[in-house]
């Protein structure tokens, strides 16, 4: 049983309106409970941490956001904001991938259990990979479940509107958000580095970029902080560094390509399904096209009054997305 001095501490944060305290304490708690070998109560207690942890952090997140929620002026042309329902249980991801992604979620509900050891969750990531596998949804996802808001850096916007005052913009932006909590998404960041070297803007780009490194250095407390980038190869080196975690996306292979079509096609029986050939129709192709490919196959059973689609036609679907790809 937790100690008087615990209950006392609990029933006074609640008494003060001093909701984080509250959270704080019923960790502590739970993580007492843990080491006295009452799992299932700390794990209960937990849970209504992370429940408590989850609407602070809401009500949070609606008294602030309203700047940026109707942002004015320029601000309004440099960030969106989105309250996204996406979870991490919509996509279908590597296994690797998927649970380096669910201990993110997971240090951030737990962040006062690893603040009362000296330490912070990792909240910056870089995701890398080809168009379609995913990682734009991914910062939904992580939005929808951390509860937190979904801020979209428009980063082609602070460029290209802004040529001459780039590095300004972006502090506002940073300005403008430095006191909301949010996952703050800046998508495509080579638009922004690939400007380092473009010639005519160096110093221009570079200001810019230095602007962005700031940022990434600066304390931010309670937010996730998302990059993402096709091209790798044209973000400097100064910039990885500065990330906590670095994540690769990979267009779909083996069972992950099977996985995704399954997925998609979860309401039709797929048991006579041949999916050795199904495999390499698919095999190139990002997971956005295989899920479109599994559309479309699901489409034409529809019409054709069949009960599910067919292997015929997955691998119709699936060549055809290979020629619009190679097309596009
Ligand atoms: N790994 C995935 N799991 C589930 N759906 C995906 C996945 N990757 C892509 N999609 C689908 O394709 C769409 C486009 O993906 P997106 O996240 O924009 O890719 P990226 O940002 O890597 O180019 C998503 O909105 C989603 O519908
Ligand atoms: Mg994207």
């Amino acid at each position: 049983m937790p100690s008087a001095q615990q209950l006392l501490g609990l029933i006074k944060s609640h008494a003060q309106g001093d909701e984080d305290r509250f959270v704080a304490l019923t960790v502590q708690m739970a993580a007492s409970e843990e080491r006295k070998g009452h799992i299932r109560l700390a794990e209960q207690l937990r849970s209504l941490a992370e429940e408590a942890s989850r609407r602070n952090s809401t009500k949070a997140a609606k008294g602030k956001t309203v700047p940026i929620v109707a942002p004015r002026g320029e601000l309004a042309q440099l960030v969106s904001a989105s309250y996204p329902k996406t979870r991490l249980s919509h996509m279908i991801l590597d296994p690797e991938t998927n649970s380096g992604l669910r201990r993110i979620v997971k240090e951030h509900w737990q962040r006062w259990k690893l603040q009362e050891h000296g330490l912070a969750p990792r909240n910056k990531l870089l995701l890398v990979g080809p168009p379609g596998s995913g990682k734009t949804m991914t910062a939904s996802a992580l939005a929808g479940e951390t509860g937190l808001p979904l801020f979209t850096v428009l980063l082609h916007g602070v460029i290209t509107k802004y040529m001459g005052e780039t590095a300004a913009k972006l502090r506002l932006v940073f300005d403008a958000i430095a006191e909301t909590k949010g996952v703050y998404l800046f998508d495509e960041l080579d638009a922004l580095a690939s400007q380092r070297g473009a010639g005519n803007d160096v110093g221009e780009a570079r200001r810019a970029l230095n602007s962005f490194l700031q940022f990434l250095d600066e304390d931010h407390n309670d937010s996730l902080l998302v990059a993402t980038t096709n091209h790798p190869e044209l973000l400097d080196k100064a910039l990885f560094r500065r990330f906590h975690l670095i994540m690769e996306y990979k267009i779909p292979s083996g069972t992950l390509l099977i996985d995704t079509i399954r997925a998609r096609l979860a309401m039709f029986p797929l048991d006579s399904i041949e999916w050795d050939l199904v495999v390499e129709a698919g095999a190139g192709l990002s997971s956005a096209e295989i899920i479109r490919a599994a559309e479309d196959a699901a489409r034409d059973a529809v019409i054709e009054d069949r009960v599910a689609p067919e292997t015929s036609d997955l691998l119709a679907a699936l060549r055809a997305r290979h020629t619009t790809f190679r097309l596009g």
